[in-house]
């Protein structure tokens, strides 16, 4: 029996699993004892997966947010520590690293969490794309610049990003959120491709509507099918337990969106018509 990063088999730590029929070992992660850093912490999906990080009996615990007060105020509930930082810069990033590295030590799983949504299309002024694409998207990869070499070197770590059912799908009203989103879920895609046998482990989040700031300040732009079906942030954080534990890459809070998912790639013409007819019934509605 191997394992599947290649280090010593422990049998009381590790599950089997056959691929193509050869078994496979694999330790299911654990969250108590580990150092973990959330981005966007403060609010919403960030600040659920914290509690429940909490809960679950990790070691460190650092949340990073843009609103570094009430980073620091939800920090002192959970027993984490709280960083200003606005993720969609490389050298906050790389600062935000080491100074957990030295408070806490090895970072085992780093959630990029953060992001932000606005309505609008194609003629979306540049420097708004580029924002979008900044938190949404470069913030993953200087996460990933970042954490990874030192994850490498000990043979494990843990990226999990929270993407959204626009990366798999797409975002009725929102070309830069689809987009920038895709371009998150390409490079998990890329990362667990390229170092799964490293020992990375990737998770991708991929929820629809969830009941927090972003989904309400969305307002009309919002399409009604998404807030009528919304789950609140501590479903999610449930969903990203169990989806943690069986170590998949995609964790899906609403399970109908691997059907969606499907239909898309079983015949992509009918989607896209399947999509239109959903848009206009989403601009009628407005
Ligand atoms: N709410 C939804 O319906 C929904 C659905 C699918 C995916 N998501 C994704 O979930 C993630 C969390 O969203 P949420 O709904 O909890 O939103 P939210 O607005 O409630 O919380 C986002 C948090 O990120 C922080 N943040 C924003 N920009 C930042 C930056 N540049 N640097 C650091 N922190 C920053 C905010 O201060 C806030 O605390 C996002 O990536 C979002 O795209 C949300």
């Amino acid at each position: 029996m191997r394992t599947l990063s290649g280090k010593r088999f422990l049998p009381w730590r590790h599950r089997a699993i056959r691929v193509d029929g050869i078994a496979y070992t694999y330790r299911p992660m654990k969250l108590s004892g580990k150092v973990a850093v959330v981005t966007g912490g403060a609010r919403g999906i960030g600040r659920a997966l914290c509690e429940r990080f909490a809960a679950e009996g990790v070691r460190g615990l650092a949340l990073a947010d843009i609103d570094g007060n009430l980073a620091a105020q939800v920090a002192a509930s959970v027993g984490g520590a709280g960083y200003r930082v606005d993720v969609g810069g490389e050298p906050a990033m790389r600062e935000l690293v080491g100074r957990v590295r030295e408070r806490f030590g090895e970072i085992d799983l780093f959630c990029s969490n953060a992001g932000i949504f606005a309505p609008g299309g194609i003629d979306t002024p540049g420097e708004d794309w580029e924002r979008m694409f900044d938190v949404n998207f470069r913030a993953h990869l200087y996460a990933a610049r970042a954490v990874l070499p030192p994850m490498l070197a000990r043979g494990e770590g843990y990226l999990l990003q929270v993407v959204s059912a626009a990366g798999l799908l797409t975002q009725i009203g929102s070309a830069p959120y689809a987009v920038t989103k895709h371009a998150a879920l390409a490079l998990a895609e890329w990362i667990a491709v390229t170092h799964g046998d490293a020992g990375i482990k990737v998770s991708c989040v991929c929820p629809q509507g969830v009941r927090t700031r972003m989904l309400r300040g969305g307002g009309a732009a919002t399409p009604g099918f998404l807030t009528e079906a919304a789950l609140t942030p501590g479903e999610v954080a449930e969903a990203v337990i169990v989806g943690l534990e069986n170590e998949r890459f995609l964790i899906l809070p609403h399970p109908e969106v691997a059907d969606y998912f499907r239909r898309k790639a079983d015949d992509y013409d009918r989607w896209i018509r399947g999509m239109r007819r959903l848009r206009r019934r989403v601009e009628e509605d407005a």
